[in-house]
């Protein structure tokens, strides 16, 4: 069984609704590390050896985040200055984090119909993401699409428990090995075949 990492980032987790649900349903999962970064590091000083050892412990890294102005929240990117060092991560002899995977997961307060060219965010949330998937390219990391919850702000208990469910059966997934060639084509991993039967 592959062992994954979750990478959590909320500055609000006490007002959250959406990933309070997805949290909710996997934060014991055996084989999953559940590490929220804002309960660690209030402060923002992260240890950056007991992160590399973390990530060196896992084969699958989940970067878990609502969505802030198109992008993580602060600590997230703090995470991924200080830890995926040159020669490290990346660069001469940078290959501790070769032929791992990665993806984001995500909630956005805008629905899936304003991420578009022709919506009011203009660009896809495929698009806004370019950064974290480039970062997992340059580090040698095989990159999946990402699954998101979309529209918070109007979905009800009952759907965010459907999307928590779905989170889980996609870390089964993960679990199992599934490939980035498995889902190739997909903008979302939430619409694979294997989440919604
Ligand atoms: C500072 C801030 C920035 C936000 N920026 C965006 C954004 O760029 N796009 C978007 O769709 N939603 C944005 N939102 C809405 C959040 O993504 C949404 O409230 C969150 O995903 C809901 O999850 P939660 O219930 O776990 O807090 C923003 C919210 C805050 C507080």
């Amino acid at each position: 069984m592959k062992k994954i990492l979750v990478l959590f980032a909320h500055p609000k987790f006490e007002k959250s609704r959406a990933n309070a649900a997805l949290v909710d349903k996997i934060i014991n999962k055996e084989g999953v590390t559940f590490h929220d970064l804002y309960e660690r590091y209030p402060d923002f000083n992260i240890d950056v050896e007991v992160e590399k050892k973390l990530l060196l412990e896992h084969d699958i890294i989940v970067w878990h985040h609502p969505f802030y102005w198109y992008s993580c929240p602060p600590l997230m990117k703090q995470w991924i200055d200080m830890v995926l060092e040159f020669g490290w991560a990346y660069g001469p002899n940078g290959n501790a984090l070769q032929g791992k995977k990665s993806l984001n997961v995500i909630t956005t307060g805008g629905s899936r119909a304003v991420y578009c060219e022709t919506g009011t965010n203009s660009f896809s949330v495929n698009e806004f993401l370019r950064p974290f998937e480039q970062t997992a390219n340059l580090c040698g990391m095989l990159y999946f699409p990402p699954f998101a919850v979309m529209g918070t702000h109007k979905v009800g208990k009952g759907i965010l428990d459907n999307y928590a469910n779905q989170y889980d059966k996609l870390l089964d997934l993960l679990q199992q090995n599934m490939a980035v060639t498995d889902v190739k084509g997909f903008y979302f991993l939430n619409d694979i075949p294997q989440l919604n039967t």
